[in-house]
């Protein structure tokens, strides 16, 4: 027996990387999908990789788009009947100098890391409360919402956003038994980061800041995710999971 199943769950930014892990995870725990990406050819590619583990539907779209957030929602509604899980998981990440940032990497990058969530969010939400049988929300933040790192100013402005959109979520949908949690990963091997810190130098250079000696993979934020999203964190609203090697508790 899966500790997610008979949930439905829509995952975002699900073609690659950690939400590709958590797709999977949420699969063999048992969930039914619908999951999202902004680039379609790398979401048909998971969904058709997943689909032997259990029921995948997609829907390619771009999660700052208040339209496509709503009929992301619609679309589980037709498919399931009911809305149990919302993963918001996609995000990017620019690295540049504070004095190098342009107003649109500002502007693309709030709206995608934290307006998104806020947009899906409410949507799910909506849903949720008017089922009347509760839910979980789990939106991806960073250590980077936690404390700061450099070149990074716009993306760890929209992760310490993410950490406190997650604590007012939750407190204001806790009377409806809606569960809003965040996870806040610290270097985990996707691509993403190998994109953003290309540097070889750099990557070897940042595993001194972890005390467990290495990265993390996709795979361990994924069981973070399953965990929260289930019923077994009934008690957990309003938190923030580290998941980082100990890197945060190391001056
Ligand atoms: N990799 C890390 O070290 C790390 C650490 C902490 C937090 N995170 C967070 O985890 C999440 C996933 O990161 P990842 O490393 O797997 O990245 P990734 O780039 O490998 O995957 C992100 C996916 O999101 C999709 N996406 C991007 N913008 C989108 C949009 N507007 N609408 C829909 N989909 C969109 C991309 O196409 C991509 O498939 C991000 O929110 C990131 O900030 C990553």
């Amino acid at each position: 027996m899966g500790r997610l199943d008979g949930k439905s769950a829509i995952i975002t930014g699900a073609g690659r990387g950690i939400g590709k892990a958590i797709s999977r995870k949420f699969l063999e725990e048992g969930a039914r999908l619908l999951i999202c990406d902004v680039v379609p050819d790398r979401l048909d590619n998971t969904a058709q990789e997943l689909s032997r583990l259990g029921t995948v539907h997609s829907l390619p779209g771009d999660v700052t788009d208040a339209a496509y957030c709503a009929a992301l929602v619609q679309r589980a509604r037709e498919l399931f009947g009911e809305l149990n899980i919302l993963v918001n998981n996609a995000g990017i990440a620019l690295v540049r100098p504070f004095l190098e940032h342009t107003e649109a990497d500002w502007d693309r990058t709030l709206a995608v890391n934290l307006k998104s969530m806020f947009l899906l969010g409410q949507q799910a939400a909506r849903l949720m409360v008017a089922q009347g049988k509760g839910g979980a929300i789990v939106n991806m933040a960073s250590t980077n919402g936690h404390v700061g790192e450099k070149r990074l100013a716009a993306y760890n402005a929209s992760k310490a956003g993410v950490v406190l959109l997650t604590k007012t979520m939750a407190i204001e949908l806790a009377q409806y038994n809606i569960r809003v949690n965040c996870v806040a990963p610290g270097f985990i091997q996707t691509q993403l980061a190998e994109e953003a810190w290309a540097d070889d130098h750099f990557v070897k250079a940042y595993l001194e800041k972890i005390p467990l000696g290495r990265y993390g993979q996709p795979e361990e934020v994924a069981n973070v995710f399953a965990f929260l999203a289930s019923d077994e964190a009934s008690f957990i609203t309003g938190d923030s999971v580290v998941i980082d090697g100990g890197q945060l508790s190391e001056e």
